[in-house]
């Protein structure tokens, strides 16, 4: 019920602009997103890189329908590229397909996609499609898995909450793509998702194994220590090496785990969410946490 209603608030206009100038919320927000400018950015990710840990940098940007703003979408994640090469952090990046305008065709995203594409290959910098509510899977399976053929520096996305993931999850390892194992961060009908956490964490166990003996540098997303213990047991069972995968966390979240895994040996890369637009971002994080939730509300008594 709290989810949902988070959700629910994370897609209210007015609320979002009040909560974007209020500066309790902003104070709030800085506990799960490094900052507005991509200067915060770049300092956040020095500081995780000389821990060991590597990052994904996030702009926060979420639907437009205005092919002008999916262009300069595309022109600034093809100016984190170049700051990435320019400082030399271990970064790569996460971007939406409905910020480069899917919405309003395919086309029009996949030429702003592409354009971020030629310039992070040309740095040898990775690309995550971030994976966003399930009206977009099947076309962003798609576009990925086309552009792959002419971009190896692109993967998405695999949420274990929808029935459809392990047929997805096969298609994508056919096609070699690297793939980050997430629970899933949107609400979605019973029709087509588990209905029960319970069901999506043993839906996330049954793809840890292929993922780990097939797939292509897999990226494990998750807090949930008992399925990272789970990962771990696997690929000591199988031999496989830790430098074949990773272990992936959010900016703010555990940050005791992700020392404690770097520390250990394994590599781990912390996403870095940054930019204006942080209010999305924001309650979906309250929603996966109502603690989260009292933590917001506690200091904005105190403000
Ligand atoms: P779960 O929610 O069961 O939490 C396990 C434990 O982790 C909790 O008991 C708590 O200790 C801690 N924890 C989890 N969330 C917390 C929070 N918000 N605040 C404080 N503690 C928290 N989703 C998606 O749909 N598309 C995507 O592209 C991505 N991308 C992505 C990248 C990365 C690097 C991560 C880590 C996650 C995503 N997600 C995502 C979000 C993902 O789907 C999921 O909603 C969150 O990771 C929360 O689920 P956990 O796996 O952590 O488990």
């Amino acid at each position: 019920m709290l989810k949902e209603s988070m959700l629910f608030l994370a897609r209210q206009d007015a609320i979002r602009e009040l909560a974007q100038t209020n500066p309790i919320a902003h104070r709030v927000a800085r506990r799960f997103v490094a900052g507005e400018t991509l200067d915060e950015a770049i300092a956040v990710a020095q500081t995780l890189n000389r821990q060991h840990i590597s990052v994904s940098l996030d702009h926060l940007g979420e639907n437009t329908s205005d092919a002008r703003e999916a262009s300069g979408a595309a022109d600034d994640y093809v100016a984190i590229v170049e700051r990435i090469q320019r400082e030399g952090v271990e970064a790569n990046i996460s971007v939406k397909l409905t910020a480069l305008g899917l919405d309003i065709s395919d086309q029009v995203c996949r030429e702003n996609l592409s354009r971020v594409l030629r310039r992070a290959q040309e740095y040898g910098v990775f690309v995550r499609v971030d994976m966003e509510a399930s009206e977009y899977t099947q076309r962003t399976i798609d576009m990925v898995i086309a552009l792959h053929e002419s971009f190896e520096n692109v993967g998405t996305v695999v949420q274990t909450s929808l029935y459809r993931t392990p047929e997805d999850v096969e298609r994508l390892l056919a096609a070699r793509v690297r793939m980050r194992l997430v629970k899933g961060a949107y609400l979605e009908p019973p029709a087509i998702a588990h209905a029960h956490k319970t069901e999506v964490d043993s839906a996330y166990l049954r793809l840890l194994r292929p993922l780990l003996e097939r797939g292509v540098y897999p990226a494990f997303a998750t807090h949930d220590e008992r399925l990272i213990n789970a990962t771990i047991r696997i690929a000591q069972e199988r031999d496989i090496p830790r430098a074949r995968f990773e272990f992936q966390m959010l900016y703010g979240i555990r940050r005791d785990l992700q020392t404690r895994l770097a520390t250990a040996g394994y590599n781990v890369r912390v996403y870095v969410p940054y930019g204006s637009q942080w209010y999305p971002y924001l309650t979906r994080r309250m929603a996966e946490r109502p603690a989260n939730l009292i933590f917001v509300l506690s200091n904005s008594l105190r403000g």
